[in-house]
């Protein structure tokens, strides 16, 4: 693959992600203004970051005439799932969801900094730009239950398989 295919192929993988992260918060946010209120403000906080960088990903594949990912109603759908089901499943299950998809996802973004750093300065500000936040969102999930303990270990195992499968899949599609 060409450079500009390597780069063009990073900012659809992440502009598809940050769309299934915008339907995973709010699914969790619908279930949780009933089920897991003490959730709630972190979500909506976590939401309205994912849209920041939904757009910031959207504007680049824009500007550079690119098609998003083949696969985005499937990680909206699928993020919708995963959502309803963590959230349905308490607190700590949307905790869990979360530290084992940002585990995930921030390890891809390291790979995809160290690529970029040579390739595409302005594609590489971008993934910068969404890095700290979703550090932070990992770092809130650990502190509130979502280190993998117990039975959680299954769902945690079970989130991180689904967010690589759903990255490596992006990148075929
Ligand atoms: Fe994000
Ligand atoms: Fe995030």
């Amino acid at each position: 693959m060409t450079q500009v295919g390597s780069v063009n192929q990073i900012l659809r993988v992440d502009h598809a992600g940050e769309r299934g992260a915008i339907s995973i918060y709010r699914a969790q946010l619908l279930v949780s203004k009933a089920l897991n209120r003490r959730c709630v403000p972190a979500l909506q906080e976590m939401l309205e970051h994912e849209y920041r960088h939904h757009q910031a990903f959207e504007s680049l594949l824009k500007a550079r005439g690119v098609g998003h990912c083949y696969a985005i109603t499937l990680w909206a759908l699928g993020g919708f799932v995963l959502g309803t089901i963590t959230a349905l499943l308490g607190e700590r299950a949307i905790w869990v969801c979360t530290s084992a998809i940002e585990n995930t996802v921030n390890e891809h973004l390291e790979h995809q900094v160290a690529f970029l750093a040579s390739a595409d300065p302005e594609a590489l500000a971008a993934v910068e730009s969404i890095r700290f936040d979703e550090q932070a969102h990992e770092e809130h999930a650990v502190n509130n239950g979502g280190a993998s303990g117990g039975l959680y270990r299954i769902l945690h195992g079970i989130v991180r398989g689904v967010t690589s499968f759903a990255i490596w899949l992006s990148t075929k599609l």
